[in-house]
């Protein structure tokens, strides 16, 4: 007698996330796995590290490769999110060459690699590319005033590059992109000596040392919590195919820093004082983006305050510090 064999094929969604080791790309990857998708994570583990999907190892869902994005990949998914890129300037200063390479060539192998396989591809771009803006807030509609020569160039022109690939195989070869300009983000994960005020805040405080603010901490940032993020970028991978972006995402909501320092004072419970030092020359007063267009063709906007996301953020760094 003949035995019938019969096979269950797959049908969860294949979807590659590269730089998925980082700090927003170990969200996205638990994130999509909670939807059902089959992941695969990509990853040279540049700032990246195995701690942070460690708990995903093991899933029958979640595959993860050492692989450096500036060489081609084959490999058949149906979506790409492309992170891959270090973000903090301390860590994509170390070397420029690599940084611009990271953004071009990568951009231009994930490119090609969703032409091959006709997937959808999702750019993780950044706020940087409007360089030291001339207006404020800044909408998607702002170019940009960005010095091409300048220390910040491998990492502002690189993103802008990779915009322009983007949309260039979008019209030239039909490919379904999309483009999110990301804000500045935090949450568990993020990296600890990066030079990012809120994790120099928390750092401090747990080690009871004084909390640096520069200037008298009038100054205003807006800081988006990854989960919102995160959901963000979701959305947008959904959108209808006409809605490519760009599209800012980051919360809107300002806080002074000195406010900053004194919430991450109290919900450390530490006896850390407040230092000030001079304000350095090229500091902005205010950074906040502009969300109308997400708002609008996602439906999306923040919903983690920051009284919400910072005692989360402040018990990642306890079990490091
Ligand atoms: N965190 C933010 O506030 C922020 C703001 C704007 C844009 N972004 C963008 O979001 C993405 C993720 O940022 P993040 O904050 O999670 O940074 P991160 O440094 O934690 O993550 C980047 C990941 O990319 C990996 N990587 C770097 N070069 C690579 C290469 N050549 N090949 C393969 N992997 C490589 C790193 O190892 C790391 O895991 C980046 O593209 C960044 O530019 C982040």
């Amino acid at each position: 007698m003949t035995q019938r064999v019969s096979r269950v094929y797959n049908t969860r969604r294949r979807v590659l996330v590269t730089g998925g080791a980082g700090f927003i790309g170990s969200h996205l990857c638990e994130r999509l796995l909670a939807d059902g998708c089959d992941v695969l994570c990509v990853d040279n583990f540049f700032t990246g590290t195995k701690d942070n999907i460690a708990h995903l190892i093991g899933s029958p869902h979640f595959e993860l490769m050492r692989h450096d994005v500036t060489f081609p990949l084959y490999v058949e998914v149906d979506e790409i999110y492309n992170l891959a890129c270090p973000a903090a300037p301390i860590h994509y200063q170390y070397d420029p060459v690599q940084t611009t390479k990271t953004s071009v060539h990568g951009a231009i192998n994930v490119l090609g690699l969703a032409k091959r396989v006709k997937a959808k591809i999702l750019q993780a771009s950044t706020s940087e590319v409007y360089g030291d803006p001339q207006v404020h807030p800044q909408t998607e509609a702002y170019w940009g005033h960005v010095n091409p020569v300048g220390l910040r160039a491998c990492y502002d022109e690189g993103k802008r590059c990779a915009e322009t690939l983007f949309f260039d195989y979008h019209r030239q070869h039909k490919l379904r992109v999309k483009v999110a300009r990301i804000f500045n983000t935090y949450g568990p994960r993020m990296h600890s000596n990066d030079g990012r005020v809120v994790s120099n805040f928390v750092v401090q405080a747990l080690k009871g040392e004084p909390l640096t603010v520069y200037g008298d901490g009038s100054q205003t940032r807006s800081f988006c919590y990854v989960d919102d993020l995160v959901e963000g970028l979701v959305r947008l991978m959904a959108s209808p195919d006409e809605f490519t972006g760009p599209v800012n995402m980051g919360n809107p909501v300002e806080f002074t820093i000195g406010e900053l320092a004194q919430q991450v004072i109290a919900l450390t419970g530490s006896k850390s004082r407040i230092e000030g030092k001079p304000l350095p020359s090229d500091d902005p007063r205010q950074r906040q983006p502009d969300i109308a267009l997400a708002k609008a063709k996602l439906g999306w906007v923040p919903t983690v305050a920051l009284a919400e996301g910072l005692p989360k953020t402040i018990d990642y760094f306890r079990k490091g510090v």
